[in-house]
């Protein structure tokens, strides 16, 4: 396909400054080799929001590496009374890019599709690229209502867009029970959802729209399945927790290239 694709690192809750600094300035140079020579591939590294400026910092540094950087969460409201939180314009002046509504942000700190798609809008409004997560859990992929799940977490989470915004989104497709788990879904089972996403986000923003946007996997990637994500037409990359705090998100990286 014309989309560029996506490998996006979620570091999750781990390296604090110090350490995503160094581990940055590891693996930086070396997806930039990969990067500068593939323009149909881009990366976003992902650390805990407390580390976002030490790895700008790295990223500063070496200005022609192409890698980007993203925050895991944010809040929508513009600033204020909000203790803990962290502000669209805050991720804005660091970042280019922000995961929204990850499975642990909707299980653990109890996020609704409502909190997502203002989170969404909030991202959009600043001028950041939201990576919309959606996906099934376990009970609910065993009885058969993936696609029912789905569907309404694609009209709630991502309502309201404008024409312009409805082409701009990223959105991953993590099915919870392959998270963490080392159960990756199969190619053939993720493009199977991942079309059904494109499919229903066409019967709302149009089809224009729905072939522009990025859809990624995550879920128990590493440099051993990346490849056979890849190669399904409807994947656009690949949304990686536990391989990416490693030198093995440099090997997804190349191999996805
Ligand atoms: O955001 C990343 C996903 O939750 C996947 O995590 O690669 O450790 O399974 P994982």
């Amino acid at each position: 396909t014309s989309r560029t694709a996506i490998i996006a690192g979620n570091w999750k809750m781990n390296m604090g400054p110090q350490q995503a600094s160094s581990f940055a300035r590891e693996i930086i140079p070396a997806l930039g080799r990969v990067i500068q020579h593939n323009p149909s591939i881009m990366s976003i590294l992902c650390p805990p929001s407390i580390s976002l400026a030490s790895v700008h910092e790295v990223l500063e540094a070496m200005p022609t590496s192409g890698v980007e950087l993203g925050a895991q969460n944010m809040y929508y409201e513009d600033k204020g009374a909000f203790t803990g939180e962290i502000a669209p314009g805050m991720v804005k002046e660091l970042c280019t890019t922000v995961i929204l509504g990850h499975s642990e942000r909707r299980m653990y700190f109890c996020e609704s599709d409502e909190l997502v798609n203002k989170k969404t809008l909030a991202a959009l409004a600043y001028g950041l690229r939201p990576i919309v997560c959606l996906g099934e859990n376990s009970e609910q992929y065993d009885s058969g209502e993936t696609q029912s799940v789905i569907k309404a977490q694609i009209q709630q989470s991502l309502a309201g867009l404008s024409d312009e915004q409805a082409s701009q989104i990223v959105i991953a497709y993590e099915p919870i029970w392959a998270i963490g788990t080392g159960k990756a879904a199969t190619a053939v089972g993720a493009g199977h959802v991942i079309h059904f996403i494109r499919h229903t986000y066409a019967s709302i923003y149009g089809e224009s729209a729905a072939q522009a946007i990025r859809i990624l996997y995550g879920g128990s990637v590493t440099s051993a399945n990346i490849g056979e994500f890849m190669v399904h037409p409807d994947i656009d990359g690949g949304l990686i927790g536990g391989a990416s705090i490693k030198d093995d998100f440099v090997e997804i990286v190349r191999i996805s290239a």
